[in-house]
């Protein structure tokens, strides 16, 4: 018997014969972080951004973009045909903070004060320490390294204060502007997922991107 087994007997755990090599040592898992996150979504700033709730303020704003097919394309979503496809949305989300559930940060242009778009933990495992971004943004922004600047924010705040150890996004194959944000928030391809869903009358494939705490660590420590 080696020293593992003879730890994990004491620990007295079941039959730990099978356990799974670790692969990483960092922080375990606090489920607790999760508890009243959405419900105090907390503000934060980049250079040229502010990231916030979405209140029902913003419904216009998030038509402008939102009603554009160019910039529903890729998402799994449809194009809003009207104000009201817009105001059910920003209810929704305002439901979900109330609620605790998983909701988007409204990203403010901060020269305008226009809402430009959204971005978003879509999922979050906090037993496994793992979350998944998604995001979206009105075509006349596109370019300017907006969306970088957010996603780079979150990944850095998703490690420093949601405890997170991975971080995922997810894109079409043929979104190759997305697929570039995830690379330059120092995200790595892991692979294709084969029509992992079904959108808009067919099965997709997606590209997996992620990041590692560790990955992250090393990218801060250069
Ligand atoms: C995808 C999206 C978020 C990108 O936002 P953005 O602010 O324009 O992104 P950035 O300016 O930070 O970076 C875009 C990068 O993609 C590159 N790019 C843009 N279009 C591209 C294309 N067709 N092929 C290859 N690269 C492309 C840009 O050159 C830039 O890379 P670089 O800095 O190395 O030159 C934005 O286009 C968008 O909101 N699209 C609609 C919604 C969407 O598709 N959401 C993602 C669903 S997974």
């Amino acid at each position: 018997m080696d020293g593992l087994d003879e730890a994990n007997r004491e620990a007295g755990g079941p039959d730990q014969g099978d356990r799974l090599t670790t692969q990483s040592s960092g922080p375990a898992p606090d489920p607790s972080v999760r508890e009243g996150f959405f419900r105090n979504l907390p503000v934060l700033e980049t250079p040229r951004l502010i990231l916030r709730p979405l209140t029902l303020d913003d419904v216009d704003d998030v038509y402008a973009y939102a009603s554009d097919p160019e910039v529903a394309r890729y998402t799994t979503w449809e194009a809003h045909r009207s104000l009201e496809d817009s105001r059910t949305f920003v209810e929704a989300m305002v439901r979900a903070y109330r609620d605790d559930r998983n909701a988007p940060w409204a990203m403010v242009l901060r020269e305008t004060g226009r809402v430009i778009g959204t971005v978003d933990f879509v999922a979050w495992a906090p037993q496994h320490a793992r979350a998944e971004l998604g995001y979206a943004m009105g075509r006349s922004y596109w370019g300017r390294g907006l969306m970088t600047e957010a996603v780079c924010t979150l990944v850095d705040y998703g490690f420093r204060r949601m405890g997170l150890n991975r971080i995922e996004a997810r894109c079409i194959p043929e979104n190759r502007a997305s697929a570039r944000v995830m690379e330059k928030a120092g995200m790595r391809h892991e692979g294709l997922l084969r029509e992992v869903m079904y959108s808009k009358g067919r099965f997709i494939d997606l590209c997996l991107y992620a990041i590692l705490r560790r990955d992250w660590e090393a990218a801060i420590a250069r």
